[in-house]
């Protein structure tokens, strides 16, 4: 049975991403932060028939990214895909020229450092054919220009597609795809009630890259299936 680690899957996309795999017949290690959400949450694909695993990650914490890989290692011997779902927009309509450190700091730790953080500890568990997938935003799209909307989100999402690259760069010569993708403007707590499309068109680029893509596409940035600029 192939296994597929989620972060971020308490809720919004990462949890949709979940269901889906768990669909195909995935065995889903469904990391979440909150505790309580993420094994209700769990609990409840498991009661649908699915083999789903609650593994508790705050993918901030690095302490808490090690912990997690502790536990998955005494129950699993494979990995065959990393999904980096977990994200923040702490920033809203805000000036690149007000941003706080802090507020920098704390993005750029959840939304491109520990997605990073977790390659680099669960990496150990996959093997030839792996697939890592970076859930970015075109909010981190420098080819054109910048957008505003949010500028450490937005940093935050440039990094992380600055990190695909780079991992899909290391880790090609051992057979593992490395790549982004955009969910587009999404009906999540995040993308709230207005956005356009629904959870399972977000997810839908994301579960195509971790089932069906071809192992040979590596280092892009997606959306709808198709690449996108940088
Ligand atoms: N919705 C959109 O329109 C949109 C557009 C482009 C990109 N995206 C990206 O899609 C991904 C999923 O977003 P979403 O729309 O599904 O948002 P969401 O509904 O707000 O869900 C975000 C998920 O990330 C988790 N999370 C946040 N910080 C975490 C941490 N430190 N450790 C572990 N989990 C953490 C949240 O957990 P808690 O429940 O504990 O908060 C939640 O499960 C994000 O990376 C986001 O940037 C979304």
């Amino acid at each position: 049975m192939k296994t597929a680690l989620i972060t971020g899957a308490s809720k919004g996309i990462g949890l949709e991403i979940a269901r889906e795999l768990c669909a195909k017949g995935y065995h889903v290690l469904l990391a979440a932060r909150n505790p309580h959400a993420g094994s209700e949450t769990a609990s409840r694909l498991v009661r649908q028939k699915y083999v789903c695993t609650f593994v508790p990650m705050d993918v901030s914490d690095s302490a808490s990214i090690r912990e997690a890989h502790r536990q998955v290692s005494t129950k699993i011997q494979h990995l065959d895909v990393i999904i980096n779902n977990a994200g923040v927009m702490l920033d809203h309509s805000q000036s690149i020229l007000a941003v706080s450190e802090s507020l920098l700091l704390s993005t750029l730790q959840t939304n491109a450092i520990g997605a990073l953080t977790v390659v680099q500890a669960f990496l150990p568990l996959m093997q030839r054919g792996g697939r890592i997938i970076n859930v970015s935003s075109s909010g981190g799209q420098i080819t054109n220009g910048a957008s505003t909307f949010a500028p450490a989100y937005c940093i935050s999402k440039t990094t992380m597609n600055a990190i695909t690259l780079q991992l899909s760069s290391a880790l090609a010569s051992e057979g593992i795809a490395v790549n982004a993708m955009c969910p587009g403007w999404v009906q999540t707590e995040m993308g709230g009630a207005g956005a356009p499309r629904s959870v399972s068109q977000g997810a839908d680029t994301a579960v195509w890259l971790a089932t069906e893509a071809p192992q040979s596409l590596t280092g892009k940035f997606l959306r709808d299936r198709k690449e996108i600029s940088w």
